[in-house]
C-alpha cells in the first residue's frame, strides 16, 4: 500500500491539502516513552511555510493534535495518531486546474490512477503539505536516536548553480546541527547563504522557480545496522527520500563523483583512533555492503524547481479534451529547498530508528 510504510514501526500517512486534516499513525512505537512536544513543534515550525520572503505567504500554523497512543505524557505503545488541521485552504486559487493538468505536477497520473475520484484541490493528496505529518514522525524518531547518542543534522547543499560547503568528517557535530535548525536558509557558508536567498528572489520576480539538494548527515551510528541486499541502508534510506515529493535523485558519500575517481582515491583508508576503527575519508558515506561501518551516513538529496509557476504554460485539460494556456494563480514556494531540509532530515531519522529497533 503506497500510504503505509515500515516493518518494525508501521507508519500510515492520510489527508488531502485542502481536506478536512492531515495525519499520521505510528504503530509499534515502544511503550513508556515520554515525548518533547516543544521539540516537536519547533521541528514542525521549521518546515512551514509563510517565515521568510522566500516562501510561500500560505501561512500554516502547523497545530498538531494527539488523538490515540498518547496517555500520561507517556506513549502507551498503541497506535500513535496525530492530526495536523487544514486551517489555511483557499480553494479559489485551485478551482481553475479542475480537469487542466499542470506540468511537473501529478494531476495527470494521479487522474488515470484514481479514475477522476481524487481530491485535486492544492494537489490533494500529493501536495507538499503532506510531509508535516513526516516531519512529526521524524520528530519522534529522532526523540528516540537521540537516547542512544545518535544525531541528524542538514544543510542546503546547493540552489541552482549555487553550492555551499559540504559536510566533512571534521565539521560535523551536535552544536553545529543546532545552529543550522536555527536559520531559514541553513548553510555552512553564510555568504553563499544570502547569493542563494538572491537567486531566489530573482526567480520569483521572474514568476518562475528553480530546484537544488539538501545534504544531510547522522553522526554516532554503530556500526553493523542494515542487510546486505535488499533491506541494505542504502535502500531503505533512499526509498524514503524517494518518497518525499519533488525529489528526483539521491546519493550517498561521494555519490556520482566516486564513479569518477580512481580506486586509490575513492577507497577509505582505515586507521585507529585509540582503540576504535575509523577511516581516513568517508567517500562511501558511512556504509559498506549495505551495512553502517560507524562513519558519518551522508546522503544528498536532489529536488526539482518547484512545478507551480505563475509563467503561462501550455496543456492539456482533461474533461474537455482541448489543448489550452495555463497560469497558476496560487501561493507557491519559488524553491521548495529550505522548507524540505527537515523533511529529508524526518526521513533519514523514520529509516536509522527501523535499523536501531530492530538492533535492540
Ligand atoms: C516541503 C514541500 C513543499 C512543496 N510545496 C510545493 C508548492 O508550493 N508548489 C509546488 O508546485 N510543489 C510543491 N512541492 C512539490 C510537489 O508536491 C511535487 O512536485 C508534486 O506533487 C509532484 O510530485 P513529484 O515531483 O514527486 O513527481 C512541495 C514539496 C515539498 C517536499
Amino acid at each position: 500500500m503506497s500510504g503505509i510504510w515500515g516493518n518494525n514501526i508501521k507508519y500510515s500517512i492520510f489527508g488531502e491539502s485542502h481536506g478536512e486534516a492531515i495525519g499520521i499513525v505510528i504503530d509499534g512505537l515502544p511503550p513508556g516513552l515520554s515525548l518533547d512536544l516543544e521539540d516537536i513543534r519547533f521541528e514542525m515550525a521549521r518546515r512551514s511555510p509563510g517565515k521568510t520572503s522566500i516562501e510561500t505567504p500560505r501561512r500554516e500554523k502547523d497545530e498538531f493534535r494527539i488523538i490515540s497512543g498518547y496517555f500520561n505524557n507517556k506513549t502507551t505503545g498503541v497506535p500513535l495518531t496525530v492530526l495536523i488541521e487544514n486551517t489555511n485552504k483557499r480553494s479559489k486559487d485551485y478551482e481553475k486546474p479542475k480537469g487542466i493538468l499542470r506540468p511537473g505536477h501529478a494531476d495527470y497520473t494521479a487522474y488515470m490512477k484514481y479514475k477522476g475520484f481524487q481530491d485535486y484541490r492544492g494537489g490533494g493528496h500529493f501536495s507538499g503539505r503532506l510531509t508535516a505529518p513526516i516531519v512529526f514522525a521524524g520528530a519522534v524518531a529522532k526523540q528516540i536516536l537521540r537516547l542512544k547518542d545518535i544525531y541528524i543534522g542538514s544543510h542546503v547543499n546547493q540552489i541552482g548553480n549555487l553550492y555551499d560547503e559540504r559536510f566533512s568528517i571534521n565539521n560535523v557535530c551536535k552544536e553545529s546541527f543546532e545552529n543550522l535548525k536555527k536559520m531559514n536558509l541553513p548553510v555552512l557558508n553564510e555568504k553563499i547563504g544570502e547569493r542563494m536567498k538572491d537567486l531566489i528572489l530573482e526567480v520569483k520576480g521572474a514568476k518562475d522557480s528553480i530546484g537544488g539538494s539538501v545534504e544531510v548527515v547522522a553522526i554516532n551510528v554503530p556500526a553493523g545496522f542494515g542487510s546486505p541486499f535488499f533491506d541494505s541502508v542504502e535502500s531503505i534510506l533512499s526509498h524514503l527520500m524517494f518518497s518525499i515529493p519533488a525529489v528526483k535523485g539521491v546519493e550517498f558519500g561521494s555519490g556520482f563523483e566516486i564513479s569518477r575517481m580512481r580506486g586509490s582515491e575513492a577507497n577509505d583508508i582505515y586507521y585507529l583512533d585509540k582503540d576504535e576503527i575509523k577511516t581516513r575519508t568517508n567517500n562511501n558515506g558511512g556504509i559498506l555492503g549495505g551495512i553502517t561501518n560507524g562513519m558519518p551516513i551522508v546522503i544528498r538529496v536532489a529536488f526539482k524547481p518547484t512545478s507551480s509557476i505563475g509563467m503561462c504554460q501550455r496543456t492539456v485539460d482533461y474533461l474537455n479534451r482541448s489543448e489550452v494556456d495555463l497560469r497558476i494563480e496560487g501561493r507557491h514556494d519559488p524553491c521548495i529547498v529550505p522548507r524540505a531540509v527537515p523533511v529529508v532530515e524526518a526521513m533519514a531519522a523514520i529509516g536509522l530508528l527501523e535499523f536501531l529497533i530492530n538492533d535492540i
